[in-house]
Order: structure tokens, then sequence, then C-alpha cells
């Protein structure tokens, strides 16, 4: 027999050895401190029991996001693992399926991972938000004068957070780290934050190890006092910066760059909320096209959502039928597979509509690329992508 909940105290040496089987030792550990101690809450995991025993389990994790001029609640997972000797038997997609019912209750718009090759697709997530490239400075920097690197302790978690934000503020998707995961991060043995001070004067950066090298990301505040953080690492070893426009431009100037094509995980489960929430900046997107009034509709094909224009701002959105034709009817199509993509994702209706098939518009109605141009996206995980 199967069953699902959040895992109780004796559950947790379970809990903690698939973690360390499937993921690893430092994971267990981090695993504990969401667990356990001051910052538990258990009630943020799932287990999936097979006659009663833990045989699968996933962390979901509180993100905000913000579109254009809209915040919305998101989520995501981490820590997601089988028990090796019950692989295989659908306990993974049942506890996604849970995740995403929590995410329905909770109210919560557009979900984000950062993981397993492939496997999310099998659940409904695109990989919609490419990863920046990451900087490679492979010799040691020369330490900056008047600067002090020391690392975060949890009284940080506000200045954190406000670097965080400041860092984000330029681009036009951005993804966040609750303040509570922050605190969960602070007290990870798997990664460092480490705060560059002078005078009044911040900067930060998240740090692991993997082998010889070293990888900073998350990197926030003052571009000087980033620099001084990656001269600090540089002297142990190679060093990759994950870019952050605005952020990184210091070390970018004492770098190469190593291109990759990689990208997180995005998942729309429905769109028709999604629009609503975005109701006033897709209004602020199209009414420089004074469109005066016009039903039209976005196909996904097997479904559609319609769009209801009055007076040149979108009034109603509701939820539509199956729709082939959508050239013709002057609608937007976009197959379901591509709508995180669409939605959250930097390439814009235009670009996508040239790369995809089944990405299908009149080329000359403005509505399209206005309502969905491209976007700069700034995203955060749990994990160095
Ligand atoms: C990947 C993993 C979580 C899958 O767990 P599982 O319990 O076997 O998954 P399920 O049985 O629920 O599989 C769900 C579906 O995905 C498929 N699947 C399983 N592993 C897959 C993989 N690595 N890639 C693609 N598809 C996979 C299954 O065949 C199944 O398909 P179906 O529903 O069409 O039959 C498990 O193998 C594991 O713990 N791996 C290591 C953990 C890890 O690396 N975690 C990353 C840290 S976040």
């Amino acid at each position: 027999m199967v069953d699902i909940g959040h895992p109780v105290p004796d559950e947790f040496p379970d809990v903690y050895r698939i973690v360390r089987e499937q993921i690893g030792d430092e994971d267990a550990e981090e695993a504990a401190i969401t667990l356990e101690g001051e910052t538990a809450a258990s009630d943020t995991w799932l287990v999936s029991r097979v006659n009663g025993q833990v045989a699968a389990c996933l962390q979901m994790l509180e993100v905000d996001v913000r579109v254009g001029t809209r915040n919305l609640i998101g989520g995501s997972v981490e820590f997601v693992a089988s028990d090796p000797a019950h692989e295989g038997k659908g306990l993974i997609r049942s506890l996604i399926q849970r995740f995403h019912e929590h995410e329905v209750e909770r109210e919560s718009l557009v979900q984000v991972i950062e993981g397993i090759p492939y496997f999310y697709r099998r659940f409904g997530y695109e990989y919609a938000l490419p990863t920046p490239s990451d900087l490679v400075v492979s010799h040691p920097l020369p330490r900056l004068a008047h600067w002090v690197v020391r690392t975060a302790t949890p009284d940080d978690g506000r200045l954190i957070t406000d670097l965080q934000q400041t860092a984000q503020a330029g681009a036009d998707v951005v993804v966040g780290h609750s303040a509570r995961t922050w605190q969960w991060i602070l007290r990870s043995p798997v990664y460092r934050i480490l705060i560059a001070s002078n005078g009044d004067r911040r900067a930060m950066a998240r740090v692991c190890k993997y082998g010889e090298t070293s990888y900073m990301f998350d990197v926030a505040g003052d571009q000087e006092g980033s620099l001084a953080i990656a001269a600090d690492i540089s002297n142990e070893g190679p060093l990759h910066v994950l870019r952050r426009p605005g952020s990184t431009d210091d070390i970018e100037r004492a770098a190469s760059i190593d291109p990759r094509s990689y990208a997180r995980y995005g998942r729309i489960g429905d769109l028709r909320p999604l629009l609503a929430r975005l109701l006033p900046e897709l209004n602020r997107r199209i009414a420089p096209l004074e469109l005066g009034d016009r039903t039209t509709a976005i196909s996904h094909y097997g479904s559609s959502t319609e769009i209801e224009i009055r007076d040149g701002s979108i009034a109603h959105i509701r939820q539509g039928g199956r729709m082939q034709a959508v050239f013709s009817a002057g609608a937007l199509g976009v197959p379901p597979d591509l709508v995180a993509t669409l939605v959250l994702g930097p390439l814009g209706a235009e670009e996508m509509r040239r790369r995809h098939p089944d990405v299908i518009f009149d080329p000359s109605d403005p509505l399209w690329p206005a309502l969905f141009p491209p976007q700069t996206i700034d995203v955060q995980t749990w994990v160095y992508p």
C-alpha cells in the first residue's frame, strides 16, 4: 500500500538515508537543516510510504516570482529521490502530482526546478529559463585593498535579501529565494555565503566547491566588492562565476566566458489564472497599440485561453475550447509544452514563431509580440545550475 504525507521524526533517518544514497552525504546534512532544529519545517517535505516505510521524498520550496511589474507566488522542489529498491514504481510521479496540487492550493502560478536532465519534462516542465554563461577565472586574482571578506551568519538574512532584491531589480522575469530558504542556505554545509565590506559598501556571493573548482553564484551588491570575493576564492584554485549583468561585470573583465546551453525548468500549470494575475502588466504592454475592441485567443490546440479586449485593454480572460485554425482566427497558437517558454522566457513570441512550426500567428498582427516580448531573466535555484 502506498500513501503520501509529511514525514514524522521517526521517519527522518529514512529520508536522510535516501537522500544520502541518491544525492550525496552533504545533501543529507542539508536536508536535516530543514527537518530538525531551529529552522525545521517538516511540512515542506513530502514522503511516499510503501507499506508504512518511507520509499521516496522531496522538499517543496516557496519562491518569489516577478514578471514585469507583477509579483506572484511560485514554487520549486529539491531533494527529489527514491529509495533505490523502489525506483521505477511511479513514486516520484505521484509525489510531483501531490506537489502540483499543493501549488494550486497556495495559489502558486509558476514552478521552477533545477534538476535531473529531461526527467521533469515528463511532468509538464519546459527548459524555459536559460542559464547565464559561466565566467572562468583560471588564475589567482590580486586581492583588493580596503575590502574585508567574511562568511555570512544567520544574522545577515536581511542584508542578503536586500542585496538580492537590488541585483534582480533590472530583470524582467525574476525568481528569488524566500527569506526562509536563505536561512536554510545560510546553515548549509555545501554553500558558503561570503560578504565583502568596505565602509558602507557591501557585496555578497554564494560559493560551493566540486573537486578543485569553486563555483560562485547569486553574486550581488557592489561590483568591486564582488571582485574582492572572487579574488579571495581564486586564490584557492580555479573559479567559475555565474554571470549576472550589473553584479559580475568587474569579474568579467578578469575572466574568460564559457557560454553554456543549459536552462532551468519552468512550468505553468494553468495559463488563465497566471494571465489574470499579470493583467495590469499585460495591459501596460499593449496600451501603445490602441487596439480598440477585439476578441481573440491563445490556442494550445487541444484547448485555448480566450482574451477579450475592450477599449484597448484586456477586460476578460476565459477558458476556451479546442482551436486548430489559429491563423485565420487571428489567434496565437502555442503548444502546451512551450507556454512557460513564451510567458517567462527570453525569446518572445516573434522569435518563437521563427523557431517553432507550431507557434503560429499572423506576423502583421502587433498584439502577440507586444504581449510577449523578449525578456531578461534572473532565476535563483538552491543548487548551482
Ligand atoms: C530520478 C528518480 C528521482 C526517479 O524516481 P522514480 O521513483 O524511479 O520515478 P518514477 O517511478 O515516479 O518515474 C516517473 C516516470 O519517470 C520515468 N523516469 C524515471 N527516471 C527517469 C530519468 N532519470 N529520466 C527520465 N525518465 C525517468 C519513469 O520511467 C516514469 O515514467 P512513466 O510514468 O511514464 O512510467 C530516482 O531515480 C532518483 O532518486 N535518482 C537520483 C536522485 C537525484 O539525482 N536527485 C537530484 C537532486 S534534486
